[in-house]
């Protein structure tokens, strides 16, 4: 490409990310920090861009692409600063040729570390511990005060083991915690040695876990894999922890299992319909609920940030990006 390209940032993200980008493109960005253009914003801005840097709240669907794919300059790459890249309709990238990436490892400890804080949290009830003393409830020490689940030597069962639920495992070891999983592709048995994991059937993982931490991809396979039927199974002193996805979980099905006490509460970084939250979740105290800040420290935000920005740099100079996920485009 000879031309400078036009790149579209379509919310504010770290500073590193810009300077990248401009200095091999002209740099169209939204920069109202915690604003999200609605689609239609969106359609009406993307084409005509040949990069789109986008963030997983960016609906960039069919008809979005189509919409790039037919203007001048044609649309050439997203760049999705997230691991996650269930908003963007890769098949119809894809077929139109258009690049996708996304920002893999760079955010696998951080959002480890707090799916650890948030069993914890949610296990030891510290939210609500927090709340009751901020209310001035607090009277003086009790036997009974917020007795929580044990965290040390319990059973943790992952629901998906892959770049995440490797380092949950290993932040669990440092609590001698037992570590089932469930994963599609199971590990060689020297990486389950070396993860101190034993692959069980799902069913098996739901049965003998006192938590299970869900860190499988979103796709149509995972949409509500965490239902009436898999809470049925679990234990009802387990804790469902969720950093993966919203809608891998049934929300209707999970309150439902915490009010019936098929399971006795869960921690909650990702919602069903996100920001929107079920009012019933909201109204019970067993549950620690987050606005999608697993991976939200400045260090990783940023090292993300620049490696959207990387991996759009290195499809400008014709090389291969970094972390492209349909290489088949190139
Ligand atoms: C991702 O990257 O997919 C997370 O959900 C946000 O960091």
């Amino acid at each position: 490409m000879t031309d400078r390209p036009k790149i579209l940032v379509t919310q504010k993200v770290p500073d590193p990310a810009y300077p990248l980008l401009e200095a091999i493109g002209d740099v169209e960005a939204n920069l109202v920090e915690g604003t999200i253009w609605p689609y239609e914003e969106l359609l009406q801005r993307g084409p005509g861009h040949d990069y789109i840097y986008c963030l997983l709240t960016d609906n960039i669907d069919a008809g979005f692409v189509e919409a790039c794919a037919t203007a001048t300059p044609r649309l050439k790459m997203v760049a999705n600063m997230a691991v996650g890249y269930n908003n963007i309709d890769v098949a119809a990238a894809t077929r139109l040729g258009i690049a996708v990436s996304n920002t893999p490892g760079v955010l696998s400890d951080t959002t480890a570390d707090l799916a650890f804080g948030l069993l914890m949290a949610t296990a030891r009830r510290i939210p609500e511990a927090e709340r009751f003393l901020r209310a001035s409830k607090y009277k003086g020490w009790g036997p009974l005060l917020f007795c929580g689940a044990e965290v040390h030597h319990s059973t943790l069962g992952l629901i998906g083991a892959g770049r995440i639920g490797k380092i949950v495992a290993k932040r669990a070891s440092g609590f001698e915690m037992k570590v089932l999983y469930y994963d599609v592709y199971r590990m060689s048995p020297e990486e389950e040695a070396q993860y101190n994991v034993t692959y069980m059937p799902m069913d098996d993982v739901l049965r003998e876990s006192d938590f299970i931490s869900v860190h499988t991809p979103y796709m149509p396979s995972t949409h509500h894999l965490m239902s009436e039927r898999e809470f049925a199974l679990m234990k009802p002193t387990a804790i469902l922890i969720n950093t993966a996805r919203g809608p891998i979980v049934d929300e209707k099905a999970l309150v439902k299992a915490l009010q019936a006490k098929k399971i006795a509460g869960a921690g909650l970084d990702v919602l069903e319909n996100e920001p929107a939250v079920e009012p019933e979740l909201l109204a019970m105290e067993n549950v620690v609920l987050l606005p999608h800040i697993a991976s939200a420290s400045l260090k990783t935000r940023t090292l993300m940030a620049t490696m959207a920005s990387d991996n759009i740099v290195a499809h400008y100079h014709g090389r291969r990006p970094p972390n492209i996920v349909n290489p088949e485009v190139l």
